[in-house]
């Protein structure tokens, strides 16, 4: 079983990309099931259900997100009746909408758990990921098959490596997301778990994290409030492709995609 898992899309730029490149990706690589974070689509923040139905047009299977999910209200009252976009699973069960973790069929027919959960290290203070997965995976475990992906969004690179070496062996993988910045550690941990601290983002290269410059840079020069624009230019796509055994849920490889694509 052969999956992708693509790092923080931004803006039309990173729907673009979707749209043009997914496809071949897919095909060339034979790709079984595509997950993406999409909580930067709509504008820079945020995802509405268009932006959302053009990634799966384009051949995401799910969408997973993070902190910038609750950004554009619309989608809110939706995500209740949309299984394939996910918010992170530990912001509590009271009155939360929406689903943090699904199963989803691949091509080949295989089951495949797509969780999503964020850290907490400076972000806002929710329950806390550990404990949630825990409960998720020992009571739950019945319920989820033994292919099981996991966005976890999160900050500090510490809080990510933690996460990812509190799961191992319970998981197939554990990717990180929401620095927009690729990281070099990834690796199959020895108990078969693919793990990366962050994929990156695909947007915007020539960019602060995807937003131009000029409307990132007053922030840092003098402490004045902007208004982020998404940048433009060569976009930089960031993903990782994992194969995966789909009997006992143990990774093989993980192997890192990052291209400069003209737009
Ligand atoms: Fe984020």
């Amino acid at each position: 079983l052969r999956v992708l898992m693509i790092g923080d899309l931004i803006g039309k730029p990173g729907r673009q990309v979707m749209e043009r490149e997914l496809t071949g990706i897919r095909e060339d690589r034979g790709v079984d099931l595509v997950t993406a974070n999409g909580e930067n689509v709509a504008g820079g923040m945020g995802l509405t259900m268009s932006t959302a139905g053009a990634l799966f047009d384009s051949g995401v299977d799910v969408i997973t997100s993070g902190n910038h999910i609750w950004d554009k209200r619309e989608l809110i009252p939706q995500l209740d009746g949309e299984p394939r976009i996910l918010r992170p699973v530990n912001y509590g069960t009271e009155g939360v909408p929406g689903h943090g973790w699904g199963v989803f069929h691949a091509t080949d027919g295989t089951e495949v758990a797509v969780i999503n959960a964020q850290g907490r290290s400076t972000m806002i203070p929710i329950d806390n990921p550990f404990t949630e997965m825990d409960k998720l995976l020992d009571g739950g475990a019945d319920a989820l098959p033994p292919v099981r992906l996991v966005d976890f969004h999160c900050e500090l690179t510490s809080e990510k490596t933690a996460f990812g070496l509190h799961l191992e062996g319970r998981v197939s993988a554990v990717v990180g997301t929401h620095t927009h910045v690729p990281t070099a550690d990834h690796r199959v941990l020895a108990r078969g778990t693919a793990y990366v601290s962050d994929l990156g983002m695909t947007g915007p290269l020539d960019s602060v994290i995807g937003f131009e410059p000029e409307t990132v840079l007053p922030r840092f020069m003098n402490g004045l409030p902007t208004r982020f624009a998404v940048g433009s230019g060569p976009v930089f796509f960031n993903a990782v492709l994992i194969d995966i055994d789909p009997g006992s849920g143990a990774a093989h490889s993980i192997e890192r995609i990052s291209r400069i694509i003209e737009m």
